[in-house]
């Protein structure tokens, strides 16, 4: 049995089109001030007509392969996990179609569905697979394709919301090596499903035998109450994750929280006592992008030179479910692709 899961890689992917706070106010009742003071999101990926979450979490997950020095092979890879809010289709998974284009054909694949804190919950069960001895690797991805489901009436979400992917490689490793995944912490509150949904599509709507309302095919959310909520159990999480594996909070070298809205980052920092230049931001150049939000984060700071090898790491989210989840992990010395 291998001693602990190590990260051993990383990849991002952003679709190349840029949609910035001026071009939505041409399109919507807002403003750059509104959106920049509210949210702190500047600019956002939309991922062009015909361009899938597959088709991005293909690029990332190519990334992260490289970065892990993994040549895309069979056999290279045991597990592949995608975590998306916004699959191909509603049936099959998005997950063994990445696989097979990745050229990784025959690995074990699905995807996993708590919205936000998807890629937190993909991470866990990737790195349990490995800690059983079920995976000597595993590549774990978060990606989204937004723009797909948000609402074109809808400013408050079409302005927050954007597309990328990003994923990691998981492997046996040792304890105490840069790169082990120290611990998790994950949770739910289903009772607040409605928070955050998608009316129609799934098998509620088709049971109770209705036609979807207008917009119901889109994504809503109410922001108030997901504010608080994510803040709030973004903390919990993460004090409760720190307390079981026994770190102080002023050992974090950095927080990488799931980039919703820069007024929650620096609650939740706020609320964990970790000093506010210690959170990762990078919401301003990408906007929320849920499952896909932490590797992203991840990648940007490792590519300017903000996590040191060896430093410890505090990953947190939240999202729709209500699901929450925190991970850490010391930071290893690896390139990101
Ligand atoms: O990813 C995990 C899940 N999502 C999140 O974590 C997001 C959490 N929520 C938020 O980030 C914030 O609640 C929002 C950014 C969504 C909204 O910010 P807020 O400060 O909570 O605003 P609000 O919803 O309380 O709305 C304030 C006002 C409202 O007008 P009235 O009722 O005061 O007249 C909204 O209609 O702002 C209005 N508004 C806008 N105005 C200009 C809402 N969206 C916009 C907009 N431009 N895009």
């Amino acid at each position: 049995m291998p001693q602990t899961a190590v990260l051993t890689g990383l990849g991002a992917y952003l679709p190349p089109r840029r949609v910035t706070n001026e071009e939505l106010a041409d399109r919507f009742d807002t403003t750059d001030e509104w959106i920049t003071a509210r949210t702190g999101i500047r600019t956002r990926r939309w991922a062009d007509p015909g361009i899938s979450t597959g088709d991005l979490a293909v690029e990332a997950g190519h990334r992260a392969l490289k970065s892990a020095g993994l040549t895309p092979e069979p056999g290279a890879v045991d597990l592949v996990v995608v975590a998306t809010t916004t699959p191909d289709h509603l049936c099959p998974a998005t997950a063994p179609n990445v696989a097979a284009r990745l050229g990784l054909g025959g690995a074990a694949a699905f995807d996993i569905s708590a919205v936000c804190s998807g890629f937190v919950y993909a991470l866990e069960t990737a790195a349990n697979a490995v800690l059983a001895g079920r995976a000597g690797t595993a590549l774990v991805i978060g990606a989204e394709t937004y723009s797909t489901i948000l609402n074109p009436e809808d400013r408050t979400t079409s302005v927050i919301f954007g597309d990328g992917a990003g994923g990691v490689v998981v492997s046996a490793g040792e304890d105490g090596e840069p790169g082990a995944l120290q611990g998790f912490d994950l949770g739910s509150d289903g009772t607040q499903k409605d928070v955050i949904y998608i009316p129609a599509g799934g098998s509620r709507q088709r049971a109770d035998g209705a036609r979807p309302a207008p917009g119901d095919e889109f994504f809503t959310m109410q922001g108030r109450k997901v504010f608080l909520s994510a803040v709030q159990r973004m903390s919990e999480s993460s004090q409760a994750l720190l307390g079981r594996i026994g770190w102080p909070t002023d050992s974090i070298g950095h927080l990488v929280a799931h980039q919703a809205n820069i007024r929650i980052l620096r609650a939740v920092a706020e609320q964990l006592g970790i000093p506010a230049e210690r959170a990762v931001v990078n919401l301003d150049q990408v906007g929320n992008t849920s499952a896909a939000s932490i590797p992203l984060a991840l990648s940007d700071a490792a590519a300017r030179g903000t996590l040191a090898v060896g430093e410890r790491v505090l990953l947190t989210a939240f999202g729709g479910g209500l699901t929450w989840g925190s991970a850490a992990l010391t930071w290893p010395d690896i390139v990101a692709a």
